[in-house]
C-alpha cells in the first residue's frame, strides 16, 4: 500500500519536473526567435517610429519592406489596408509623414530604372 503511494508521488514529482522544464524552455523561446523587430531595425529617418507602429499592429514589417513602391502607390496601399483590413484611417500630417518615409526608403526596385541591377540568370 505504502509502496504504491510512493510510486504515485514519484510520478507526480516527475510530472511537475517536466512542467517546470517545459516552462523554462518556453521562457527562453524569444531568445531564439530571429523576427524580433524594432523601429531601430528600419532605416533611420523622420517617420520611422510612426510607420513602424502603424504597420506592425497586424503584420511584421518584412511584409512592407518587401515592397518597393512610389509615393502614390504607397498611398493606395494605405487606403487598401484601411478599406480591406480595417487599418485606422490615417490622415493629415501623420499620413504625409508615413508616406514620405515609405517612399524614401522603399521606392520601386532598381530593375525598373535604366542601368539597374540585372539578374544574370534571367536572360
Ligand atoms: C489592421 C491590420 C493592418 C494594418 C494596421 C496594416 N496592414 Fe498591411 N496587411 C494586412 C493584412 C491582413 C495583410 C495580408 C492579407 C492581404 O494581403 O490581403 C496585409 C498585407 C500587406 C502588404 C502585402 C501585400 C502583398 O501584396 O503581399 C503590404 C505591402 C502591406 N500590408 C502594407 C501595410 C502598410 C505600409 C501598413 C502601415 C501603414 C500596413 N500594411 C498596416 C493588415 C494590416
Amino acid at each position: 500500500m505504502s509502496g504504491r503511494r510512493g510510486s504515485r508521488s514519484a510520478l507526480w514529482l516527475a510530472l511537475i519536473a517536466c512542467g517546470m522544464l517545459a516552462g523554462a524552455a518556453q521562457a527562453q523561446a524569444p531568445a531564439f526567435m530571429p523576427s524580433q523587430e524594432t523601429p531601430e531595425s528600419l532605416p533611420e529617418g523622420p517617420g520611422r517610429e510612426e510607420t513602424f507602429y502603424a504597420c506592425t499592429a497586424c503584420h511584421n514589417f518584412k511584409l512592407v519592406a518587401a515592397q518597393g513602391q512610389t509615393r502614390a502607390q504607397w498611398n493606395d496601399t494605405l487606403t487598401w489596408m484601411t478599406e480591406r483590413h480595417n487599418m485606422a484611417d490615417i490622415q493629415g500630417a501623420d499620413r504625409e509623414l508615413i508616406l514620405d518615409y515609405l517612399a524614401q526608403h522603399y521606392p520601386p526596385r532598381a530593375p525598373a530604372r535604366a542601368g539597374g541591377w540585372r539578374n544574370p540568370f534571367a536572360q
